[in-house]
């Protein structure tokens, strides 16, 4: 039988982390460091200086991913990049990435929009093309630069988010990797967190910036990560208590210690890097399994819990063992 297992991870944040009271300063914002640290977790962001775009901050990641994976580009035959803010309506951020990683064998290249829970989309689609036998070693990306859909003047959003990317080499194996996935949507969600903008005729019409009802969101979040992680461990047939690590969407660290509590996972065990990274959307999950492979604390052979809730909405979990 051939399994999907992550071969190598990688992760890229661009310039240097921007505080709270930074941002609050440069951007005229009528809030606090104690309000965003107190209701988010959030301490600083970093933010894609101008010209930087999304497969630039991909190309880093996958670069390193690639590295740690032992993989040349010229190896990869499938690459998928998560991002709600690629560089061009088109092409993709994903065929843009490929030509930045010089990758000339026609691998294919796509985007996959599911906003906060693209990560986990992402990888489950890889892995059913991997199980297939058709791929072999696939790019998988989340990547965005959202403060280039903020609006500043809104701060029940603006200080919650940052820019970077995080990637993953997903190879065939004959180990288990990947054990289980799950991914939903529900439309209906769709006005709750949004940008119901479009570009047509030439300018902008509609809203050109991110919208939430911050509460609906929250409370939408903690329902489905706690029934969608529930789901990946019975198709397992695991328990919580078997997980090692549990890295969810990094928007919240109070949705983090809810959605943990909920499964009755020590909090110790939940990963949390927000705090220095912000809500990077489909990066996030990606960018806090490789900072904490990098640091040591995932170790081969554990067992890991991804989980993503985002716009759409969105929703889904992957269980893997590393
Ligand atoms: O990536 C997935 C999508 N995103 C999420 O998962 C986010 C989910 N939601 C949240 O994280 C939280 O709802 C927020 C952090 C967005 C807001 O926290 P909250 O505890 O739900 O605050 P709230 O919206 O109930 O607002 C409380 C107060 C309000 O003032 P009043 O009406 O009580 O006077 C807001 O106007 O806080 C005010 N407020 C702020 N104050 C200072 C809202 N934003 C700010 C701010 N600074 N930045």
């Amino acid at each position: 039988m051939v399994h999907a297992r992550i071969s190598g991870t990688g992760s890229y944040l661009p310039g240097e982390p921007v505080s709270n009271a930074a941002l609050i300063a440069a951007h005229g914002i009528d809030s606090s460091d104690e309000w965003i640290v107190e209701r988010s977790g959030i301490r600083s962001r970093h933010l894609a200086p101008q010209g930087v775009a999304c497969s630039d901050l991909a190309f880093e990641a996958s670069r390193r991913a690639l590295q740690a994976a032992g993989r040349q580009p010229a190896e990869v035959d499938l690459i998928i990049v998560a991002t709600s803010t690629p560089d061009f309506v088109f092409p993709s951020a994903a065929a843009l990435l490929q030509n930045k990683l010089g990758i000339t064998n026609g691998a294919p290249a796509f985007d996959v929009q599911a906003v906060c829970s693209g990560f986990v989309y992402a990888l489950t689609i890889a892995e059913k093309f991997i199980r297939s036998g058709s791929h072999k070693c696939a790019l998988v990306v989340g990547a965005e630069v959202f403060s280039r859909i903020l609006d500043w003047k809104d701060r029940g959003t603006c200080v919650l988010f940052g820019d970077g990317a995080g990637a993953v080499v997903l190879e065939a194996s004959d180990q288990p990797g990947l054990l289980a996935s799950a991914f939903h949507a529900d439309g209906s969600h769709h006005g709750i967190l949004s940008v119901p903008g479009q570009v047509c005729g030439g300018v902008v019409t509609g809203d050109p910036f991110l919208r939430m009802d911050g509460q609906a969101v929250f409370k939408f979040a903690v329902k489905v990560l706690a029934d969608v992680a529930n789901e990946v461990l019975a198709a397992a047939a695991m328990t919580a208590s078997q997980v090692d690590w549990l890295i969810p969407h990094q928007a919240n660290v109070r949705i983090l210690q809810a959605t943990a509590k909920k499964l009755h996972i020590p909090a110790e065990k939940c990963i949390v890097t927000l705090d220095h990274h912000g809500n990077t959307s489909a990066a996030s999950i990606p960018l806090a399994l490789d900072e904490s492979v990098r640091a040591g604390r995932i170790q081969r052979g554990q067992h890991l819990l991804l989980e993503g809730v985002g716009g759409g909405f969105t929703w889904g979990a992957t269980l893997l063992k590393f």
